[in-house]
């Protein structure tokens, strides 16, 4: 109460004073922070308000209070889901946006291969990344669209969905995320912990496996930065009751052989197949840990390394192939384009049956020498504009675009050899685009330092740790 007796929770609120308050360094109340949450889930703030609100929060960042507080509300602003009748531990992983990232078609169908539901809902192409549903839609048929009845049937079909928001789900992401987009206002670690977190918390998870990107490809590029991510994260999801862990990963060039929609389709496939090759071992390894994370938080393995040796299991047995099938039928998804002889001409740079490309073009080794860098962002960047994708929201994606990448980070290149292959929707985009490509990639004398796959990991205690240590 106020010295005149009024009480300040009751204050009427007025979203003009709560963007000033924020853009001169003040911290929201948590009442505040749920007012603007409740604006953007119900259109009652104007667009302009939201995005000067977010730019604010972008340039003045969130304490931990309200990036918890801005977390809760989110989750809070819509409907959810409650995996409570599948009768299954339900867990998920959950990246936080990177280039040729397809982990997530490993891992969900490995994990529910172990008796794990995994309720994975996921987002479309933002900034420079890739979108785990756009991928999906360049199956004909895919519905990323279920409604929360259809999604737990599948899951109780087949252990795993990978869905959209529903409108209902997280309403005031769906707002947020789409604003931030569009208004430079996607890398600060409050909103991203509270954009992913709001969604994997409605979710209703048991466990949550989360994937922190780091280097040139991350929407936080610098290692501090993914850590202090990595440890928020963790702290606020354990906070709200969900058994979490945060892996610092390597960003530091595309993961795996493929950046794009359908060719990393064709990617994911041959790994549930059980086929190796060596520009798909990071891809591999990196979804062999994080399932391994999975499998062990849901129950099933006593260690990590016990979970990862199941993972590899249904990976090598085709347990987890045959999941993959099934989830994508029950979601309508025409898998006769998914056959062997259908995909295998695509990973060569070839087209097929159903794979057919507007224009493709090759880059070539300018000179010879080691690929001593990869600005990953610029890559992303080259992949999107080849059509894979939008310029704004709501615009449709061709499935058909992207960047197959012949050699890695370190490899070495003889002159005139190809680097990549590039699928455009049209033949006018490809020159730019090459020499987008030309400016992200370094050739040099000198062998790159390798970056380790996962440098840290971040548990409650080790995050909570960090945090106390962390000066912001
Ligand atoms: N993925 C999300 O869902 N939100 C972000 O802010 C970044 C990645």
């Amino acid at each position: 109460m106020t010295q005149s007796g009024s009480n300040p929770a009751e204050t009427p609120l007025h979203t003009i004073d709560l963007i000033r308050k924020k853009r001169d360094g003040g911290s929201l109340e948590q009442r505040e922070i749920a007012f603007m949450v409740a604006g953007a889930a119900t259109g009652s703030i104007p667009l302009e308000q939201l995005s000067a609100w977010l730019m604010a929060a972008w340039l003045r960042g969130l304490t931990l209070d309200e990036t918890r507080a801005l977390t809760l509300a989110m989750r809070d602003s819509g409907e959810k889901f409650s995996p409570v009748r599948l009768g299954k531990v339900a867990v998920d992983k959950h990246s936080t946006g990177g280039v040729g990232d397809k982990t997530s078609f490993l891992v969900a169908p490995m994990a529910a291969a172990c008796g794990l539901a995994v309720p994975m809902i996921s987002g479309r192409a933002l900034g420079h990344t890739g979108g785990t549903l756009d991928k999906l839609e360049a199956i004909p048929g895919y519905r990323t669209a279920l409604t929360l009845t259809e999604f737990e049937a599948v899951l109780a079909r087949c252990g795993a969905s990978i869905v959209s928001q529903t409108p209902a789900l997280v309403p005031a992401d769906r707002v947020l995320y789409a604003l931030r987009d569009r208004t430079g206002t996607v890398e600060s670690p409050g909103l991203i912990c509270a954009s992913i977190l709001s969604k994997k918390l409605a979710a209703g998870l048991d466990a949550l496996v989360l994937d922190v990107k780091t280097g040139s490809g991350a929407f936080l590029r610098k290692q501090e930065d993914g850590e202090y991510l990595a440890a928020l994260m963790v702290a606020t999801a354990e906070a709200a009751g969900t058994r979490t862990v945060a892996l610092v990963t390597d960003m530091d060039q595309p993961l795996g052989y493929a950046a794009g929609n359908w060719i990393e389709i064709v990617e994911s496939l041959e790994l549930l197949r059980g086929e190796r090759n060596p520009e798909s071992e990071d891809l591999r390894e990196l979804s062999l840990v994080l399932a391994g994370w999975m499998i062990h938080l849901g129950g099933k393995a006593t260690t990590p390394e016990a979970g990862r040796q199941l993972a590899e299991a249904a990976l090598e047995d085709g347990s987890a192939l045959s999941i993959f099938f099934k989830m994508i039928e029950a979601q309508g998804g025409d898998v006769s384009v998914l056959d062997e002889m259908d995909i295998s001409p695509a990973r060569m740079g070839g087209s097929t049956r159903f794979f057919q490309p507007g224009a493709t073009d090759a880059l070539l080794a300018w000179e010879s020498g080691f690929i001593s860098s990869m600005d990953t962002t610029k890559i992303g960047w080259a992949v999107q504009r080849l059509g894979a994708g939008r310029e704004k929201a709501g615009e449709p994606v061709d499935p058909h675009a992207g960047i197959l990448f012949h050699t890695r980070r370190g490899a070495h290149v003889e002159q005139g050899q190809p680097i990549a292959t590039l699928y455009a929707t049209t033949p006018a985009m490809l020159a730019e685009l090459i020499a987008l490509l030309k400016e992200a990639i370094t050739i040099g004398r000198i062998l790159p330092q390798t970056l380790p796959l996962v440098s840290r990991i971040f548990t409650r205690e080790t995050a909570e740790n960090y945090l106390e240590n962390a000066v912001r």
